[in-house]
């Protein structure tokens, strides 16, 4: 059987077959929802949870500064996203743009990578969301039973009459303030917990409406959108009063900006800056994940450039004001906490500060796996449209319209995943995986100009070859930077593809059969 590998999709019949046609999809969003998808996708965990951390240990007050520059990456992606998108609005995203410039097996290898992207993402933020949720429910006097409370091997005990992770509570030196000692430590009731029950809720919930409608996915996206920067917007409007009435006693929290390096690459000094650039990266992860809508969007040669950029600028703008506050109204030494904005308004002597937090970041925490389900489930869908993946994954729903079986098998598995993942989050695998999908998305919008200068682009990125240079560039540096962990799984993960392409998608992949003239009527069948 001849098999070319690089075999291509030709563009001019996926241009034709994206006029119109949405394969059972139903277009039903807007500008305003594309926007509001992006920003429902990417303010979650980062903000919310990294941030503090991220000060506290790696650049103090000039996380500010790691925010610019790996929203300066992501400026680079995201033009090049924005054509692509434009150019091509199919739901497949990266993986169908890498299919009609580099070849099958790159666009393969795209969409498996992105399995790492919005699977193992959304599993790895369900966890953070059981967190709060859990939390949430403790306060109101519903505590969830130990040993389903949290990721398997979790040690809880029991302080003031709370079920709280021994981390959260182990003192880091005897003066840390809200910790307790080893001696207290021992003598509290302590449990283990063995499933984490609410991680596996969330997802079911979201994936239900997930296969329900786009629409109605949309809506509760929006509603949730509106939630999450209400309360950034009040936490920056609380603390630049408090910040006002006390400058002179809150300004030293900002000096030294950046604070000198210790002697090891990535402890503070620019190199801490660097290093936090990569790790907050993070917060931006998703914007990317609208240009898996484009099947969905009414008008997506206009809209998906802003659904992208717009929600890109937007939260670029909050996350370096909510940096600037919070390391304002707290020394970054202390912010080493899982919710460093409830730490935030804490100061600020505003009681309901802290429930209102914690209720933005549960609605920040939906959102992000709402769309990320929804661009893993699109991104399946296209893969088996294109026959590289089986027929039932890209079957849509007669009524609701949506890829309900690839949503629901997606949805299961990652519920069972986020149930069940060890202590340490995947949050490394989630960022390898974007930032390959980046590569070859600022690499495959260089190449199609060259080979298709006259091509008529709704939007066109600016700067080219600098801006996808500079994308591809920066984004291999923070590929590099991750740990070697990380690249031992990614690429075992990528060799886990190679065999499933090998056992499957090359046989019945569409376009080697056109090319072995086996009679494909259409690649949107
Ligand atoms: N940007 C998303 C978050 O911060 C992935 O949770």
């Amino acid at each position: 059987m001849s098999l070319n590998l690089l075999a291509k999709k030709d563009l001019g019949a996926l241009l034709r077959e994206t006029e119109g046609e949405t394969g059972g999809l139903k277009r039903a969003l807007g500008a305003f929802n594309l926007i509001t998808l992006g920003i429902g996708a990417i303010i979650g965990t980062g903000i919310f949870v990294l941030t503090g951390p991220v000060a506290a240990t790696t650049a103090g007050p000039a996380i500010v500064l790691s925010f610019i520059v790996a929203a300066l990456a992501c400026a680079f992606a995201g033009l090049c996203y924005a054509e692509f998108a434009a150019l091509i609005p199919i739901a497949g995203s990266s993986y169908s743009y890498g299919y009609t410039t580099l070849g099958e097996i790159v666009a393969w290898v795209i969409g498996w990578a992105l399995v790492l992207e919005y699977a193992f993402g959304a599993a790895t933020v369900a966890v953070g969301w059981s967190g709060y949720v859990g939390s949430l429910l403790q306060d109101v006097g519903l505590p969830i039973p130990p040993p389903v409370a949290s990721a398997p091997g979790t040690d809880l005990v029991k302080y003031h009459g709370h079920w709280v992770p021994v981390m959260t509570l182990a003192a880091m030196s005897p003066n840390e303030p809200g910790t307790v000692s080893q001696t207290v430590l021992n003598t509290l009731p302590h449990a283990v917990s063995r499933f984490d029950l609410m991680a596996l809720l969330g997802i079911l919930l979201v994936t239900a409406v997930l296969a329900k409608g786009i629409r109605e996915s949309a809506d509760l996206n929006t509603a949730i959108v509106v939630v999450k920067v209400s309360v950034l917007v009040v936490f920056l409007g609380l603390g630049i009063q408090y910040l006002a009435g006390h400058m002179s006693i809150s300004a030293p929290n900002w000096h030294p900006f950046i604070p000198p390096n210790t002697g090891n690459f990535g402890d503070f000094g620019w190199s801490g800056i660097l290093r936090g650039a990569g790790i907050i990266f993070f917060a931006y992860i998703g914007f990317d994940a609208v240009s898996t809508a484009a099947q969905e969007a009414k008008n997506p040669s206009r809209d998906m450039p802003i659904g992208i950029l717009g929600s890109l600028v937007i939260c670029t703008i909050l996350y370096i004001l909510v940096a600037i506050v919070l390391t304002g109204l707290v020394p970054y030494t202390r912010l080493n906490v899982a919710d460093p904005i409830a730490m935030g308004v804490d100061v600020t002597g505003v009681r309901w500060g802290s429930v209102l937090v914690k209720i933005g970041a549960i609605g920040g925490l939906t959102s992000t796996m709402l769309v990320m389900l929804l661009g893993q489930s699109r991104i399946f869908f296209t893969m088996a449209h294109d026959g590289l993946l089986w027929s039932w994954a890209g079957k849509v729903h007669p009524k609701w319209r949506t890829p309900y079986i690839s949503t629901i098998v997606v949805g299961v598995c990652v519920a069972l995943l986020a149930a069940s993942l060890p202590v340490t989050t995947l949050d490394e695998l989630t960022s390898i995986g974007t930032l390959f999908a980046f590569t070859i998305v600022c690499a495959g919008v260089w190449i199609l100009r060259r080979q298709q200068p006259n091509l008529k682009r709704p939007f066109k990125t600016p700067w080219v070859p600098f801006v996808p240079i500079m994308g591809m560039f920066v984004s291999l540096v923070m590929m590099v930077s991750l740990h070697r962990l990380t690249w031992e799984v990614f690429l075992t993960w990528l060799c886990i593809g190679l065999v499933v392409y090998s056992l499957y998608g090359r046989r019945h992949s569409k376009v080697q059969q056109a090319a072995r003239g086996e009679g494909v009527a259409t690649l949107a069948e």
